[in-house]
């Protein structure tokens, strides 16, 4: 029981890692309010599991949207104290082929999106005495891909705005840290493999992306989330928690 008495928000918790981690932050005795743009799917996963969790529709680069998010959590379970930005999502493009409005579109949510969730959960936090933060951001931040420049910007902001935070909020007893997975199996890959040509091949190029020759399952990375956001991580602050199979290593 990692987060006993604990409430915490989850952003993209529809699906993936968001969904992964709603799991286990339930079995590990938290309290979760789920969100997502989706709104019926994340209203399905937090009736699956059960009355410690809850669902709200959000988009997390709207400011309302975020405001009612951390409004929501306080009203039904009375506090805040772990703050997952998760939600995200990625476009092929390289700075000459992304369209500028596909840019700003992906920063918004990508990058704008953790400031807004972090700009309105902190106070609550900092008024409690203390709480932690982390955000998903991806290995690309540090080794980049190829056909990925707004993807790989927007996370590499999100791994940069995890230090800033860390110090800024150090003294208000919030740990602000991020997880940096690798390819990691996800409704993302689910439709490029049923788009491609040669799927098989396709699947093949994925896993050998990584020296363990395989991707990830999505709960391997919300493992490293519950990580970063119990007690046992008391001294990680300003840290990025790499998971993604030896890739960066290359
Ligand atoms: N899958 C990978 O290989 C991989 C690797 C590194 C990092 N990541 C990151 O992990 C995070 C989770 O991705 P995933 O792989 O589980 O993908 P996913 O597509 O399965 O889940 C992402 C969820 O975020 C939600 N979402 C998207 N935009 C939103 C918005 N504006 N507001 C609220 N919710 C929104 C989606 O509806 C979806 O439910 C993302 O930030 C992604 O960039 C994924």
């Amino acid at each position: 029981m990692r987060l006993k008495d604990k409430v915490a928000i989850i952003t993209g918790a529809a699906a993936g890692i968001g969904e992964a981690a709603a799991q286990i932050f339930v079995r590990e005795g938290a309290r979760v309010l789920l969100a997502d743009r989706n709104g019926p799917g994340v209203a399905r996963v937090a009736e699956r599991l059960g009355p410690q969790a809850a669902a709200i529709e959000v988009d997390v680069a709207r400011s309302a949207d975020v405001a009612r998010m951390v409004a929501e959590a306080q009203r039904r379970f009375g506090r805040l104290d772990v703050l997952v930005n998760n939600a995200g999502y990625g476009i092929p493009g390289t700075v000459v082929t992304t369209e500028e409005d596909a840019w700003d579109a992906l920063m918004a949510v990508n990058l704008k999106g953790v400031f807004l969730c972090c700009k309105h959960a902190i106070p609550v936090m900092a008024a409690q005495g203390g709480g932690t933060i982390v955000n998903t951001a991806s290995n690309v931040a540090t080794v980049g891909i190829f056909d990925r420049a707004a993807y790989v910007a927007s996370k590499g902001g999100v791994a940069a705005l995890t230090k800033a935070m860390a110090l800024d909020h150090a003294a208000e007893r919030i740990r602000v840290n991020c997880v940096a997975p690798g390819v990691t199996w996800s409704t993302y890959f689910d439709k490029m493999v049923a788009e491609h040509p040669d799927p098989e091949d396709f699947k093949a190029r994925l896993k050998a992306r990584a020296p363990v020759n395989r991707w990830a399952e999505p709960i391997e990375i919300a493992n490293a989330i519950l990580w970063l956001a119990s007690d046992e991580a008391s001294f990680a602050t300003g840290a990025m928690f790499t998971v993604d199979g030896g890739m960066s290593a290359w």
